[in-house]
């Protein structure tokens, strides 16, 4: 079928949007037609070549929801008109780590998705019979994709898909990062270091852990706004001397729990530094760049702090992005304030512009629009 998509055709460059093939789904493949999708970080690295396992073309786009359209031979876990949204950490439940309640990476897929294929090694977009590679296994820039059934997770079919879109990356990742790896203790004290899409979820997260005191770090006032309104009870700038203020803050002693949601070794440190001797626990939700290194002087480690650190924020995709969403249909998760513009995807290239301008959270691409 003919598919009008964002195809990446060379590095820094913008996004060009046109009419591109999209093949049948084989076996184990879900065709899903898109209603929005979420302009994230990941795919603004991936379009400026900074990444040295980019490769091009290709279709980016990894925060979509949208509506099954039509499955291939053995798919028994959705069927034509269940609502979707796109998993680019996906669950087979089948290998030693979907099996593991440890983890969530999933074992199956990894190297085919990470060369831009589908698990059978080859791509089902194309253009004048040349092939276009996959984007982290979803490429939602795009009216329609194919992608793996376990690599899509099956939400409640009220929750409006372009809410529902924002729990394909970020904001599960900062909730899960506070509910699985760190599974923060009911009365605790907690410092979310960023107030990004992750940051914010992992201010959430710690909320409906029943945290007593959160504390998010970000230098922009607004963004401390949203912070507040997703449970933070303190907010402050950061800066060098953020330790201290933490600790001060803290009769001394640091907190229970720290999440550094920036992607900045720094703050990593400092998230280290302000965990509270004896049982601190310090969670690193960012990315940092390629070769960079944490610092932390081992004499945190032997006062008993520790480092952990998750992908998704181990979350299990398709079993806990169905339960993100109920309970953001339940009224605990607030996602209106996150979405800051909606955009046609024609308007792709804007998504990214507003990004570099720090300007919102998420934009949104309607596809309805
Ligand atoms: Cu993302
Ligand atoms: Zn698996």
């Amino acid at each position: 079928m003919k598919i009008r998509a964002a195809v990446l055709e060379e590095f820094g460059r913008p996004l060009e949007v046109q009419e591109i093939d999209l093949a049948e789904p084989k076996a184990g493949e879900v065709l899903v037609r898109l209603v929005a999708c979420g302009v994230c970080h990941t795919d603004l690295y991936a379009a400026s070549g900074a990444d040295p396992s980019g490769y091009s073309p290709t279709v980016l786009g990894h925060e979509g929801a949208g509506v099954v359209e039509k499955i291939g031979e053995g798919v028994a876990s959705l069927a034509p008109g269940d609502h979707v949204v796109t998993l680019f950490s996906p669950q087979c439940r089948e290998c030693a780590h979907c099996l593991d309640s440890r983890t969530n990476l999933c074992l199956a897929i990894r190297e085919q998705q990470n060369q831009g294929y589908l698990p059978d090694g080859t791509t089902r977009l194309s253009r004048d019979g040349e092939p276009i590679r996959h984007f982290m296994g979803t490429s939602t820039f795009a009216e329609y994709t194919v992608m793996p059934e376990i690599a899509l997770a099956k939400i409640a079919p009220e929750a409006p898909l372009d809410h529902a879109c924002v729990f394909a990356c970020g904001l599960s990742t900062g909730i899960g990062a506070a509910l699985n790896t760190a599974k923060v203790e009911p009365g605790s004290t907690c410092v979310v270091f960023g107030a990004g899409l992750v940051g914010l979820g992992a201010v959430a997260g710690c909320r409906l852990s029943g945290a007593w005191r959160i504390i998010c770090v970000d230098p922009a006032e607004q963004r401390l706004e949203l912070a507040r309104g997703q449970g933070a009870h303190d907010t402050i700038g950061g800066g060098p001397d953020v330790v201290e203020q933490i600790l001060e803050m803290t009769g001394g002693f640091g907190a229970d729990y720290t999440f550094e949601a920036t992607g900045r070794v720094d703050v990593m440190r400092q998230a280290v530094e302000s965990a509270r001797m004896g049982w601190g626990l310090a969670t690193v939700c960012g990315v940092a760049g390629k070769g960079e290194t944490l610092e932390v002087v081992p004499r945190f480690l032997i006062t008993g702090r520790r480092v952990a650190g998750s992908s998704f924020g181990g979350v299990k995709g398709r079993d806990q992005v169905p339960q993100f969403v109920d309970r953001y249909l339940a009224g605990d998760i607030d996602v209106d304030p996150l979405i800051s513009h909606t955009l046609s995807l024609d308007e792709v290239n804007r998504g990214f512009d507003l990004m570099h301008a720090q300007d919102g959270i998420r934009s949104v691409i309607s596809f309805d629009s």
